[in-house]
């Protein structure tokens, strides 16, 4: 017997209260659940880990996507399907959102936590090495998070460590599981990325922001390569010369994606669909809000349906005036990240048999 939300206990889903952007974007996840997520692509997930958004599949994604989707229409915390696992949150470096997802998923999923929200309190401040750090964590734990502000450092705590490693955002390098919960957004609020046939009308898709130093930004771009034919055309709005470096270049050269660079943001505007924003780059060793021209709010000109995505912390660029407006996906990207990550544990854990029976997975 599957048991469906009736009332929604879950903060993550619950409906905003008018004047904190109750006409925010809402999209359900059952555009999701017309066709079961596949056990067989899922399973394959099972003991990997996740450092790049090339570490798994454009199949994957998708079905990782109606994972999430089932977790967010189904009451599964009763199955306890993480019971007796041991996940440690690494954080070396400040996050809101990431790490409390990560932890809430694994709470709801009677999962245990091992939590190091400032990696300042391990003996890094006594001079251990990241290295040793990594040994330690495999008698101690089940799967390993780790963020990070210098984009080595995922290697260097890899270089001992045997079990499975989520990469929650290192430096200028990665954050792939907020590019999945991206895109979990858009598969919600568009249904159709799930097929491999382009999406009618093909969507247009505006980045503000340099991708070569702005890791959620790049991933959402490496992400959007696996999903090229839904894109008519990606327009990236940014002040720098060069804002996607050498590496981001050659893979957007061999992608089927169309990049045009433009620093004419009014330009393009009333053209988008999807906007992708951020302004939160590495500039020398620490983050900084960059002293951007491309602030968007409710006066902005904006396609009727076009929706804003930002993975947060946001600034300057992204006024409050838009949350109550159908522009905003913002809240849903952040609040569905809860469901993509309980998803991801499910399936690299490989603890799918405990979820209940009748549920879409084949
Ligand atoms: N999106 C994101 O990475 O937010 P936090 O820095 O709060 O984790």
């Amino acid at each position: 017997m599957v048991a469906r939300r009736e009332t929604n206990p879950n903060p993550a889903t619950r409906v905003l209260e008018p004047g904190s952007g109750s006409n925010a974007r809402q999209p359900a996840p059952e555009g999701l659940l017309a066709e079961p997520a596949n056990d067989a692509i899922l399973r394959g997930l099972g003991g990997r880990s996740i450092a790049r958004v090339d570490d798994l599949s454009r199949d994957e994604v998708v079905h990782l996507a109606r994972l999430a989707a089932i977790m967010e229409s189904i009451e599964i915390a009763a199955h306890r399907p993480l019971w007796g696992k041991i996940i440690i949150t690494a954080f070396f470096e400040a996050s809101t959102r990431t790490r409390t997802s990560f932890e809430s998923a694994a709470l709801r999923l009677d999962g245990r936590v091992i939590s190091i929200p400032d990696g300042q309190l391990t003996g890094v401040k006594k001079g251990e090495s990241l290295e040793d750090i990594g040994e330690m964590f495999n008698a101690y734990g089940d799967m390993v998070i780790v963020r990070h502000s210098e984009t080595d450092a995922l290697d260097r705590i890899r270089q001992n460590l045997r079990l499975p490693m989520i990469n929650a955002g290192n430096g200028t390098g990665e954050h792939p599981t907020q590019a999945l919960a991206d895109f979990y957004a858009l598969m919600k609020w568009r249904p159709d990325f799930v097929s491999p046939e382009p999406a009618k009308p093909p969507i247009q898709l505006g980045i503000l922001g340099t991708p070569g130093s702005m890791r959620a930004v790049k991933s959402f771009l490496l992400m959007a390569m696996k999903f090229a034919p839904h894109f008519e055309r990606v327009v990236l709005v940014s002040e720098m010369a060069d804002p996607l470096g050498d590496d981001l270049q050659q893979a957007v050269d061999q992608s089927d994606l169309e990049v045009i660079i433009t620093n004419d943001m009014q330009a393009c505007l009333p053209e988008l669909d999807v906007i992708y924003m951020n302004s939160i780059t590495l500039l020398g060793d620490s983050y900084k809000a960059m002293d951007s021209q491309f602030k968007l709010d409710s006066r902005s000109n904006l396609k009727k349906d076009a929706v804003i995505m930002h993975p947060l912390a946001r600034l300057n660029e992204l006024d409050t005036s838009l949350d109550d407006t159908r522009h905003n996906l913002y809240w849903n990207q952040a609040h569905g990240a809860v469901f993509l990550r309980q998803a991801l544990y499910v399936a690299l854990f490989n603890r799918l048999g405990r979820l209940p029976e009748n549920i879409p997975l084949k």
